[in-house]
């Protein structure tokens, strides 16, 4: 089996990181992890790369006078490394469009709540508030508008009477853990791919199937 080569984009803690590095320690997982980028160089997830041998870099936004000269370095970077699939996980840069054009379906992204719903910041508060019963996660394809582009994944968890965000908030996060190496690994293999900006089962051309994890 040939291995995916993904590069995965951080800002901060790393725990979808995580997970996708845990899932690539199967032998049968499609993917493997070639580099990890942040734009911050304090990153907790940095040192979860380290711990792990993935090639890390940083590449500082403040190093950079605009958005186009900071993708311009991080595309080469990813290119230099044969990078072939891009998942960001935390990562809080919005991209210029020529950088998504040339990752076009092949960039992935993980948000908190049951898209289109909530796109953008404090999904979770945002869901309490509204009374939502249930919220959960996205794994997108990355497109040019912020939290859009087919769907390739979701789960779904329960919102809870006495929800806190905080309480909320893991419980969506133990779901993204589950919900990304799934969704890697179906882009990876090449079981689902995008027709007409829908995800869909390569074999068949059907809806790729609902994810979701068991409710608590
Ligand atoms: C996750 O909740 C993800 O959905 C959002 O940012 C958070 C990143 O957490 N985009 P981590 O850095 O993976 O722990």
């Amino acid at each position: 089996m040939t291995r995916k080569r993904v590069g995965v984009l951080i800002s901060g803690r790393g725990s979808n990181l995580q997970a996708l590095i845990n899932a690539c320690k199967s032998r049968d997982y499609p993917a493997e992890i070639v580099l990890v980028v942040s734009n911050v160089p304090q990153a907790q997830g940095l040192l979860r790369a380290e711990a792990a041998l993935i090639p890390t870099l940083t590449i500082n936004h403040k190093d950079f006078p605009d958005r186009e000269a900071f993708d311009a370095t991080l595309d080469a970077a990813l290119k230099e490394a044969g990078v072939e699939l891009l998942c960001n996980a935390g990562f809080l840069r919005l991209h210029t469009p020529g950088f998504v054009e040339s990752w076009r379906d092949r960039h992935l992204n993980v948000h908190p709540s049951l898209l289109p719903a909530f796109r953008g910041l404090h999904s979770h508060v945002r869901a309490i508030a509204a009374g939502c019963k249930i919220s959960g996660c996205t794994i997108h394809f990355v497109r040019a508008e912020m939290d859009e582009g087919p769907i390739v994944a979701q789960a779904a968890v329960p919102v809870l009477a006495d929800d806190t965000f905080e309480t909320l908030a893991l419980r969506v996060l133990e779901a993204e853990h589950r919900l990304y190496p799934h969704a890697l690994a179906l882009v990876a293999s090449g079981a689902v791919s995008v027709q007409g900006e829908r995800v869909v089962d390569t074999n068949d051309q059907a809806q790729a199937p609902l994810f979701s994890p068991p409710v608590p």
